[in-house]
């Protein structure tokens, strides 16, 4: 049986929810909070120790600004609301991307981070305007300024997922068969599970299908 140490997860179906049921993506968002928190859950259950959450690509900008401002404004009340309760129950916030928002979020951000630093149960790794490309270019000068050799050690070491194991399973909702600029180099040898449902239908019993099925794979990693 496969051991489970690190699950990332592409959070994507949002707005055709709001849409199919409530007329607007906004809505959508907002519902799909609520399958956060019952993953955030259920990983703590399955003694997960790395759940890595993609909430915002550096491609998402694109979108309108007022979904965009509408998005940053569920995380603004999220983190204000729950961080204490993450720190009662010993999960560690970490922000994978580059924080460069509005400086109340920035602010929010840091703080959140620095206040559950040292927590162990659980490590939430949240991708916010993150792009694996840009990542890992960001890497690579590193390694240039820092007159290093450039091998796989030292391009992992320089990746904001730095110290942290790459993820056991993907799991993508929404329908989608793609990466959308997510962890490229850390999903080299990742179990990929590709989910229909729209990321406010996904629920605990889908969670833990995956993680069964994933317990019995034969990871080979190129051997036989
Ligand atoms: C994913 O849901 C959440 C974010 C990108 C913030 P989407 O908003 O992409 O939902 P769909 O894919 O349009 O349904
Ligand atoms: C990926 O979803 C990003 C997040 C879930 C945050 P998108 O909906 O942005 O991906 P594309 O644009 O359909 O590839
Ligand atoms: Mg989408």
């Amino acid at each position: 049986m496969n051991h489970i140490k690190h699950v990332a997860i592409i959070m994507d179906g949002n707005g055709r929810w709001g849409i199919k049921h409530k007329n607007s993506r906004n809505l959508g968002h907002k519902e799909g909070i609520r399958t956060v928190e019952k993953i955030i859950k259920s990983s703590i259950k399955n003694k997960i120790k790395y759940l890595t959450l993609y909430a915002f690509s550096t491609e998402n900008w694109k979108r309108p600004k007022k979904e965009i401002n509408f998005l940053f404004n569920l995380l603004e009340n999220f983190l204000l609301t729950k961080i204490s309760q993450f720190n009662k129950q010993s999960i560690k916030l970490k922000v994978i991307g580059k924080k460069n928002f509005s400086k109340k979020i920035n602010l929010l951000l840091k703080k959140s981070e620095k206040m559950t630093l040292k927590n162990k149960k659980l490590q939430i790794n949240l991708a916010l305007n993150y792009g694996s490309k840009s990542e890992l270019v960001h890497s690579f000068n590193m390694i240039k300024k820092n007159k290093k050799t450039i091998n796989e050690k030292n391009i992992s070491n320089y990746l904001f997922t730095q110290n942290i194991p790459d993820p056991d399973i993907l799991i993508r909702t929404g329908n989608t068969q793609r990466l959308s600029n997510f962890l490229l180099w850390q999903l080299a040898y990742t179990e990929i599970f590709f989910e229909k449902k729209l990321w406010p239908d996904f629920n605990e019993n889908d969670y833990n299908l995956i993680l069964n099925k994933f317990k019995k794979i034969k990871r080979n990693y190129g051997n036989i």
